[in-house]
């Protein structure tokens, strides 16, 4: 597997399975077809209630924990140092595990700042190898990067062919932080999976709409974890090192960006209000 190095020296690889929206009682089941298919990093998080199924996966597989790159988020209900210091603990039990490979902030909401001083406590006693935030647009980012002792390591944002996130990832780099996508096939939105571009770059790679669009983000140095709970399309997006888009094919992707959300809007009240009491 191809891997990228973050600014501590971790290797984290390019490609993972994420686990949002994973019925808990379905979690194990998919998580195993996903080791099956070769994915060794997992993305799951505190509010998507199925860590236990992912380390159960993990245990069950026989395969050694060091090869394994887990990565689970805390989630705002939990912010604050102690509250933060506690969640970690039991999000560890839940999956099995002494240690993750990489802590994450899942919203910039609550007391953050309290929250990454129990990942920095977390990453310097060898709870996590890595810490990092999710959901930082570039203000809060730059923000954050300028009053903590460890810079993050990553940032995982909503980014797809529709949503490049050019602006932040200019000030990423400032700060040697890596973009990690979450819903790199736009969630199935907009029509993705039948996009005209997307089809005719396929045929001549004789790939399909969602390798493509998934490529176009590895070969831009962003690491990926797509989502399915069918096997054959874990293998379909597993299946995306055996060839290169040309930069002529880069450059027609790179025009299909939108620069906004498909999803949510981070500045918008309603959705502040939605996402605290969710
Ligand atoms: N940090 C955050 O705030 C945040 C937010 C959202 C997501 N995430 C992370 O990012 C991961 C991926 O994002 P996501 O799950 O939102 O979206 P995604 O991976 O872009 O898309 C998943 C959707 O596409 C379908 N799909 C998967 N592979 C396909 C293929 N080859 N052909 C056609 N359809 C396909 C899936 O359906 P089936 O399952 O039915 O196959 C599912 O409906 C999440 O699981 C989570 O780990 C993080």
């Amino acid at each position: 597997m191809k891997e990228i190095i973050l600014n501590n020296g971790v290797k984290m690889p390019v490609l993972g399975y994420g686990v949002f929206l994973v019925d808990p009682k379905e979690c194990e089941r998919c998580v195993t077809d996903a080791i099956d298919t070769g994915y060794r990093m997992i993305d799951t998080a505190q509010a998507y209630y199925n860590e236990e199924g992912v380390g159960e996966a993990i245990k069950k597989s026989g395969i050694k924990r060091e090869e394994f790159f887990l990565v689970t988020k805390i989630w705002i209900t939990n912010s604050g140092e102690e509250k933060a210091e506690k969640s970690i603990e039991e999000s560890l039990k839940k999956l099995k595990t002494d240690y993750v490979d990489l802590l994450l902030i899942h919203q910039p909401f609550g007391d953050y700042y309290g929250t990454y001083r129990a990942m920095e406590k977390a990453y310097r006693e060898g709870k996590t190898r890595a810490i990092g935030i999710s959901n930082f647009f570039a203000d809060r980012y730059v923000d954050l990067c300028n009053f903590v002792e460890i810079k993050p390591m990553i940032n995982q944002m909503e980014t797809h062919i529709f949503q490049q996130q050019r602006q932040l990832r200019e000030y990423m780099k400032k700060y040697d932080t890596k973009l990690m996508s979450w819903s790199p096939m736009a969630r199935g939105e907009n029509n993705i999976f039948e996009n005209e571009l997307l089809k005719n770059i396929g045929a001549k790679y004789n790939k399909t709409t969602a390798q493509i669009a998934l490529r176009f983000l590895i070969q831009e140095d962003i690491v990926i974890i797509p989502k399915s709970t069918h096997k054959e399309r874990m293998e379909e997006n597993f299946n995306i090192f055996d060839f290169e888009l040309s930069d002529e094919d880069m450059n027609l992707l790179k025009g299909l960006d939108k620069k906004e959300s498909l999803f949510v809007n981070h500045y918008d009240p309603k959705f502040v209000e939605n996402i605290i009491n969710y």
